[in-house]
This record gives C-alpha cells, sequence and structure tokens, in this order.
C-alpha cells in the first residue's frame, strides 16, 4: 500500500498531508528517514510519524452486485471469459466475491475485503438461507415440491430441509421460490434436476433478510451501515 494511503488510513492526516509530512522528513520507516509519499509499505514495516509508530486501519469494503448471465464468478478466469470483476470500478481494495454463483445464474452477490465475514457467510454450520427464483422447465407438482422441501440425494449429498413456494404455473414452465443455507457446486439446478425439471432460470434474490431489491442488472453499490451490521450478527 502506497505510503500517503497507510498514514491516511491510520487516521492522523489526510493523504495530502502525509505527503507533505513525508517529504518534511517527518515519516520513518523500520527507523530510517523516508521521503517518498510513493513508498509501497510492506507487512512488516514499522511507520512512524514524528518519532510515533502508527498503524493503518485496513478499509472495509461491502458491496452488492446484480450478477448478469455470462460472468463468471472469480477474480480472474484462466480461460478470458468475463468476470464480475469486470462490473466493479473505482473501487481500489483488494475485493472478492463471497460464495459462488454458476456462470448462467443472475442476481446478488456481496463482495468484499473482509474475510472474517466471507467465511462466516458461506459456512453451512451457519444457516444462512440464500433466496432463490427459478423457472424450471414443466410442471412442479406439489409432491415433488415436497420433496425438495424434505431433502434430496443430488448424487452422493443429500440436502437439508428447504422451503419451497410455487408461484406461478405456466403452461410449460413453473416459476418457484426456494430458500437453501448449503451452498454445494449447482445445488438448486440438480435438486430440480433430481425431481425431473430442468431450470431454465436461476436468480438470487436475497441472502438472510438482504435482499437484491431494485439494483440493476450489471450494477453494484455499497452496502449501508445497517445492512453491514445484520449482515455481522448472522
Ligand atoms: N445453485 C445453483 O444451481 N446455481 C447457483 O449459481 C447457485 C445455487
Amino acid at each position: 500500500m502506497r505510503l500517503n494511503k497507510y498514514i491516511a488510513q491510520s487516521g492522523i492526516a489526510s493523504r495530502r498531508k502525509a505527503d507533505e509530512l513525508t517529504l518534511s522528513g517527518a515519516v520513518t520507516i523500520n527507523g530510517l528517514v523516508m521521503d517518498q509519499p510513493g513508498y509501497d509499505v510492506q507487512d512488516g514495516d514499522v511507520v512512524s510519524v514524528n518519532g510515533v509508530v502508527i498503524r493503518s486501519e485496513k478499509k472495509m469494503v461491502y458491496l452488492i452486485l446484480n450478477k448478469p448471465k455470462g460472468f463468471v464468478t472469480t477474480v480472474s478466469d484462466d480461460q478470458g471469459r468475463p468476470t464480475v470483476m469486470d462490473l466493479v470500478s473505482d473501487i481500489e481494495e483488494r475485493i472478492y466475491p463471497i460464495g459462488r454463483l454458476d456462470c448462467n445464474t443472475t442476481g446478488m452477490l456481496l463482495l468484499t475485503n473482509d474475510g472474517d465475514l466471507a467465511y462466516r457467510l458461506t459456512h453451512p454450520k451457519h444457516h444462512i438461507y440464500k433466496t432463490y427464483r427459478a423457472r424450471v422447465s414443466g410442471i412442479l407438482s406439489s409432491e415433488r415440491a415436497n420433496r425438495l422441501r424434505r431433502g434430496i440425494d443430488i448424487g452422493g449429498f443429500v440436502t437439508s430441509r428447504s422451503n419451497v413456494e410455487i408461484l406461478k404455473h405456466g403452461d410449460h414452465s413453473t416459476i418457484v421460490e426456494i430458500q437453501i443455507y448449503e451452498g454445494k457446486n449447482r445445488q438448486v439446478r440438480k435438486m430440480f434436476a433430481a425431481v425431473g425439471n430442468k431450470v431454465i432460470d436461476l436468480e438470487r434474490i436475497a441472502i438472510g433478510e438482504l435482499r437484491l431489491g431494485h439494483l440493476k442488472s450489471g450494477h453494484y453499490r455499497k452496502l449501508t451501515p445497517r445492512e453491514i451490521e445484520y449482515l455481522k450478527r448472522c
């Protein structure tokens, strides 16, 4: 991290003031005067300003993104496909997605640089429900919906209880909301396939109580302090 940013994040000065302090010789790194504001502070460097050691508070960033189809949920892709990171600009911190959505799944994705929160939100023991809206082929009978609710074998793994609500029966497809708290690879698609209904479209609309709302496809925003508090309490 650049020295001026490091000093600014310690709370003692703005970046501009940090540059002035550095140029005036007030800043030392590991006991030696450092007069270059662009110096790249390394882990383990001891930074002092006017003889007082300072520590940079890591700025935490929390974003909610409405992921479109065709973007992979990784920081970089070795096959050169577009990633969700291509949709995020203006964020200096090294953020990454919390959990995964398939390339063709749309909807709510959280991104952060808060490793503790990312770990807690993805661990199934915390039982945080994720809500998906799916359009599936054919009619989803109430008998099939009950099998999904009770838990179903998706090939070497039996899912836990889920909530299933049928929203609309069309002529050739059914719109369903399903809530699960596990995050097995392609779990929702496999669950519907196991009862004989293929997923045509899949969108994640909520994580716990936090809803995607009216965020446009491909757009993102910062979470509000209240939303961040909620996620930390989950
Ligand atoms: N289940 C799926 O099948 N796909 C997703 O992207 C998320 C959950």
